[in-house]
């Protein structure tokens, strides 16, 4: 399984790379923003952070536009920068254009299973359900892993299931448990399943055992 970073901050970036696990990055306009930074140059940085995809958003709302504005991502930045396109009909146009043309895609604002299948048939490299936003509606985000992962299993599809949205470590765990190819989480939620009070505590142990070993000489 895959794990990707949700951010456009190189800091949290350099720090969960540093971890030898990091897979990707995704990106969007909100996330852009929240950076403070000139768009292409952060994508740029992140790319020459991490070595696999960086998802780049498009702005355009119509399928030309989309073209468009992939093919200038794709011309101007690193080649792991792979181009997010929203699920709309214009969208699933603008995918089929750049898969068409050997450039990956990530789908993005996935929502129902049907919209994710029709993302695969347009050549989505991934595509991005939205678990969290689901929550936040007061139903649960997790069953559309599940019915995405079960459309996924009757069919012969090479798209990546990009769980995304993902608000604590119980999503992620669901999500491994379902077979989704990729997680993109926030870098607080890499540190919350690296952490747990029993390896604090069973470290605090050996530390102090191997402190009375080398007093008494015997390191
Ligand atoms: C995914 O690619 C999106 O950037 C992201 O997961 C959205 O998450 P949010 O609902 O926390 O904004």
């Amino acid at each position: 399984m895959e794990f990707f970073l949700d951010t456009a901050d190189v800091d949290e970036i350099r720090e969960i790379a540093a971890w030898g696990i990091l897979d990707g990055v995704t990106t969007n306009p909100s996330l852009i923003k929240k950076s403070g930074r000139d768009f292409k140059e952060v994508v740029r940085e992140i790319a020459g952070i991490c070595s696999g995809p960086i998802s780049a958003e498009v702005t355009a709302m119509d399928t030309e536009g989309m073209i468009a504005q992939g093919l200038a991502l794709k011309a101007d930045l690193p080649d792991n920068v792979i181009i997010k396109i929203p699920c709309t009909a214009e969208g699933l146009a603008a995918t089929k254009v750049l898969n068409e043309k050997g450039i990956d895609t990530n789908v993005t604002l996935v929502f129902s299973a049907a919209q994710a299948l029709m993302a695969a048939k347009a050549g989505a490299t991934y595509v991005s359900p939205f678990i969290g936003r689901i929550d936040d509606t007061g139903h649960d985000g997790m069953n559309l892993i599940a019915e995405i992962m079960e459309v996924w299993a009757s069919y012969d599809i090479t798209t990546k299931v990009l769980a995304a949205s993902i608000r604590h470590p119980t999503h992620v765990l669901q999500c491994i448990q379902l077979g989704a190819h990729t997680a993109t989480m926030p870098a607080k939620i890499f540190r919350q399943l690296m952490k747990h009070p029993l390896t604090d505590k069973g470290l605090e142990g050996f530390l102090k055992d191997w402190a009375a070993v080398e007093a008494a000489g015997n390191a």
